[in-house]
């Protein structure tokens, strides 16, 4: 796992750094893929779930080319880039999102490289965020494109993993290939499988049993459906608008969508 590299956390070390109360859990949204609407869910997601009357964080763990605030129309006072430069302590760097009801840690762009960061340091972030994520019921990570380095650090240190694909060729094999890569260090349950823009619901559901199935015969693994999310063209709307779908356009499918998804993993143990 990660930790054989110099500048990576150990799944161990991750996961034992201060573990995380039962009732509060951390949630990574990865892909593999770029562009397949990662940030765009965590953002979605977290404010289903803070509609729910759940505590929830949500992390921008994009490290370098972050947008969560871009998306939400927040202009964060402090971001990640002040806590890895030791100018502030993690918790300093949580804001709320008021309009939203959760909090937010927001990233920064530019030339930070989570991975160049002594292991030490890395360490101790993950054991501070884990720490603050016990005073949320969910904390959610967006975290950037791609398997390895601080994607692959940030989806081990979570409880779960949700994998974000589309029904292109591309954005699956990459899910796949995420999925296969991570396996090894997690448990068989740690990853559910989100179908994002999808044409129809039946064509998410080709898309996920696509998935499903060469992780089935290759993988020996069954990951469950978190949810299928219709291609919307009122999310690039309220994008614009850097305003949540939410509250935009609440009864919109794709706000309808996250919201199902989101009580189904309430309702999960
Ligand atoms: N359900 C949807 N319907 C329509 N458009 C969508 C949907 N989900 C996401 N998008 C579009 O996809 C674009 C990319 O989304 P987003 O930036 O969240 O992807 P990402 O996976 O975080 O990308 P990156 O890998 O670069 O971080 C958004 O600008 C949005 O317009
Ligand atoms: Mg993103």
């Amino acid at each position: 796992m990660a930790g054989n590299s110099m500048n990576h956390v150990s799944t161990t070390e991750a996961r034992q750094a201060a573990p995380a109360t039962r009732a509060s859990r951390i949630v990574a949204v990865a892909s593999g893929k770029g562009g397949v609407g990662k940030t765009w869910l965590s953002c979605t997601l977290s404010h289903a779930i803070a509609r729910a009357g759940k505590r929830v964080l949500l992390f921008d763990g994009d490290i370098g080319l972050a947008n969560v605030d871009v998306q939400l129309g927040l202009v964060p006072q402090d971001d990640l880039g002040a806590v890895l430069r030791g100018q502030l302590s993690l918790d300093k760097a949580v804001a709320p999102f008021v309009d939203g009801g959760f909090h937010i840690i927001a990233g920064m762009s530019g030339s930070v490289n989570l991975g160049a960061l002594p292991k030490a340091r890395l360490a101790s972030l993950f054991a501070e965020l884990r720490q603050l994520s016990t005073a949320y019921d969910v904390t959610v990570l967006d975290i950037g494109a791609g398997l390895d380095g601080p994607v692959r650090d940030l989806a081990m240190m979570a409880d779960s993993c949700l994998v974000v694909t589309t029904g292109e060729p591309t954005a699956l094999t990459d899910a796949y290939a995420f999925i296969k890569y991570n396996a090894k260090d997690c448990p068989p349950s740690a990853f559910r499988v989100v179908v994002n823009m999808a044409e129809s619901q039946a064509e998410g559901e080709r898309t996920y049993n696509t998935l499903f199935k060469a992780c089935q015969g290759f993988l020996k693994l069954s990951p469950p459906l978190a949810g299928i999310v219709r291609r919307d063209r009122r999310v690039a709307d309220a994008i614009r608008h850097q305003m949540p779908l939410m509250t935009r356009f609440p009864t919109s499918d794709a706000a309808l969508d996250i919201e199902k998804m989101a009580s189904r993993l309430l309702s999960q143990p």
